[in-house]
């Protein structure tokens, strides 16, 4: 199949109406997207990512409003994060309405919904009279892609349209919160800070390093690998010095590595800065075919720890 790469909202609406999917930009990653309640199209997505099917799927829509159709309940610590932050990198999880296919779900009780912000998308969504089911649009296992372009280099011959949004704005997958006895636990961090999450609900708990844990089961510790082998370096470490080897530094680049083979997340030290930039860098040195990757653990405030989870994954074989 000959994918096409463009801005078309209404030939993206098309395919999906037609059950087909489609990738589509959002402000943390771009996603692989399908009606959410055909179960055809979402079997679909799962066999172009070669998605294992007890990985469970976001359902995205657009508007707070027409979340009733799809969860039955919406606490109160939930709605208020959904009034503050959508549209925005936070995904909630909800119990699930019957009209949601239990495929999206890998059968459990709790669907994951977002509201996205990004305007192609958002139009994109307002003009369904359906949900979008949509994972980060990557092989399963693989570095989520953050331009249009990446999408087409791993699943282009399998995706008939993607929707060109530029290049993701935020660059780390949204925060996975969910709630224990009213208490919201984060499964995932990502694109969306726990300051601005407990500014909202106060304290919460992470327990997103589970990988045992089957409310977050995409969470198994290989996730986010390149294909050449990396290091997750501790703090104020630096890699022996060697010829074929790369090194994804957060400031400034280390010494004894030739520079080319290196990227610097950002000069002036901004982790907002370092998250857009994360993982198409991570991309590019895998694509040099080193024999090892050497990557800096950041400071952990703000997206920072969420940066250092998917580096932490991404050094897991
Ligand atoms: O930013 C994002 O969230 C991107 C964009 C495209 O929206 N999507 C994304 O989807 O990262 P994905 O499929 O790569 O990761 C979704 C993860 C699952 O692997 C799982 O850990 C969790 O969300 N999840 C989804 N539904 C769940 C459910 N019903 N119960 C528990 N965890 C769930
Ligand atoms: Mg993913």
């Amino acid at each position: 199949m000959k994918t096409q790469i463009g801005q078309n909202i209404a030939q993206a609406a098309d395919w999906l109406t037609a059950g087909n999917v489609v990738g589509i930009p959002t402000e943390t990653v771009y996603g692989l997207a399908g009606n959410a309640l055909n179960p055809d199209a979402v079997l679909t997505i799962f066999r172009v990512k070669n998605r294992p099917a007890f990985d469970p799927l976001i359902l995205h829509t657009n508007n707070l409003d027409r979340l009733s159709e799809y969860v039955t309940e919406l606490p109160e610590p939930a709605r208020l994060l959904a009034e503050r932050y959508w549209p925005g990198p936070l995904t909630l999880l909800l119990p699930k309405h019957e009209r949601v296919p239990d495929l999206v779900t890998s059968g459990l009780p709790m669907v994951a919904v977002r509201v996205p912000n990004h305007s192609l998308t958002l139009s994109l969504l307002a003009s369904l009279d359906f949900p979008l089911a949509a994972p980060s649009a990557n092989p399963f296992g693989y570095i989520s892609p953050t331009t249009a372009q990446h999408v087409a280099d791993q699943l282009g011959d399998q995706v008939p349209y993607i929707l060109d949004g530029g290049p993701a704005q935020v660059g780390l997958e949204s925060t996975i919160v969910g709630f224990e006895a009213g208490k919201p636990v984060v499964y995932r961090l990502g694109g969306m800070a726990l300051d601005q999450i407990e500014a909202i609900t106060g304290p919460v708990d992470v327990r997103s390093h589970s990988t045992s844990n089957p409310k977050a089961p995409g969470m198994l510790s290989s996730h986010y690998a390149p294909r050449v082998p990396l290091t997750l370096l501790s703090a104020g470490s630096s890699p022996e010095p060697a010829p074929r080897i790369g090194a994804l530094a957060f400031r400034q680049p280390f010494a004894g590595i030739p520079l080319p083979q290196q990227r610097i997340l950002s000069e002036t030290g901004d982790i907002t800065e370092a998250a857009h930039n994360l993982f198409s860098y991570l991309r590019e040195l895998d694509a040099l075919d080193l024999d090892h990757i050497y990557a800096e653990t950041l400071p952990g405030q703000g997206l920072g720890a969420a940066i250092n989870d998917r580096l932490r994954r991404a050094s897991v074989r």
